[in-house]
């Protein structure tokens, strides 16, 4: 079991989401929040709606894709909070758009959010995790990490990446008898609103999922230490359709409605965080901040 009472839990794109949910409950457990985001509206709201239920957390803006942000944001929360025990690595984004209709900086915005910035978090985390004796940290992949679909080619690829990260990562882990534990998790679409307009076309077997109900699986999942959680369980069988030849694969793929899911996708509209940055530091927009434990 993971401990949660009394664990500075970080959270990236905690601002929103399953991640802003995520923070509620994890908060509500007697853990210390600390939330990064870039959506300022987002933090200054969650922060307010924490400090107003008594609950220990801090908001940070840090735009995970900037690897000497993540490294500086991650100073200022050592600095005030001491060590971070639990990483949840959420912060995502989607396009939506077919590859060639991409443009070259949206493909590489989309590997530095979803994928890249993992390699940052972790680096700037971990280390403090193997001296301390403890940790834990969370990766969070998609029903997209594994299976390609269509109009998702960059975000596949970054889901895919993430995926293959927290496995080679726990190996690691594990070969250097560390006491730190991961957890990937790779659920279908979710009514976030990330994925507005999506469509499903076996609701009962492939259901959009309610973001309530996957921010607390997520919790169970990391108290009790699993190292993967896919939602729904119809996700699983992907790995045994990977036994089909490929052609029976993608076939089995069309046939669930797989790559027509993004026909009606809309997205949210100009994301949350459109508005510039008005705080001076990073670190220093905390508010109500964990207790040391
Ligand atoms: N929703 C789904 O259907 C679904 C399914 C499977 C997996 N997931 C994954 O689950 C995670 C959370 O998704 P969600 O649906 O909760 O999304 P969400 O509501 O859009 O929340 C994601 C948060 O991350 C923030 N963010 C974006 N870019 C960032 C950056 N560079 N640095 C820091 N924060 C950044 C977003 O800010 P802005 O709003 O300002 O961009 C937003 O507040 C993502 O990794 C997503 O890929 C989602």
């Amino acid at each position: 079991m993971s401990r949660i009472e009394g664990s500075n839990i970080l959270i990236t794109g905690g601002a929103s989401g399953i991640g802003k949910l995520m923070a509620q409950k994890f908060a509500d457990r007697g853990a210390g929040v600390i939330i990064w985001d870039i959506d300022d509206a987002g933090l200054e709201k969650i922060a307010g709606e924490m400090k107003a239920g008594g609950r220990r957390a801090a908001v940070y803006r840090c735009d995970v894709s900037n690897r000497v942000e993540v490294f500086r944001v991650a100073e200022n929360v050592k600095n005030d909070f001491g060590k971070v025990d639990i990483l949840i690595n959420n912060a995502g984004i989607v396009f939506g758009k077919s590859f060639l209709d991409a443009t070259d900086e949206q493909l590489e915005k989309s590997m530095a959010v979803n994928a890249l910035s993992h390699f940052w978090t972790v680096r700037a985390f971990l280390p403090d995790m193997i001296r301390a004796g403890r940790g834990h940290i969370v990766t969070i992949s998609s029903a997209a990490g594994l299976i390609g679909v269509s109009r998702l080619v960059d975000y596949c690829a970054a889901k895919f990446a993430v995926f293959g990260f927290d496995e080679a990562l726990r190996m690691e882990i594990k070969q250097k008898k560390w006491n730190i534990k991961t957890t990937v998790v790779c659920p279908y679409f979710i009514d976030t609103g990330m994925f507005e307009g999506v469509r499903t076309r076996f609701s009962g077997l492939l259901p959009i999922l309610d973001q309530q109900s996957v921010a607390d699986r997520i919790v169970k999942a990391v108290e009790k230490n699993r190292r993967r959680l896919l939602m729904p369980p119809m996700v699983y069988s992907l790995w045994l359709l990977r036994y089909l030849p490929t052609f029976a694969f993608d076939l089995t793929a069309n046939l669930f409605g797989i790559n027509a899911t993004m026909e009606g996708f809309t997205g949210r509209s100009g994301g949350h965080g459109t508005t510039p940055f008005s705080t001076a530091q990073p670190g220093s927009d905390s508010q109500n901040p964990p207790q040391g434990n």
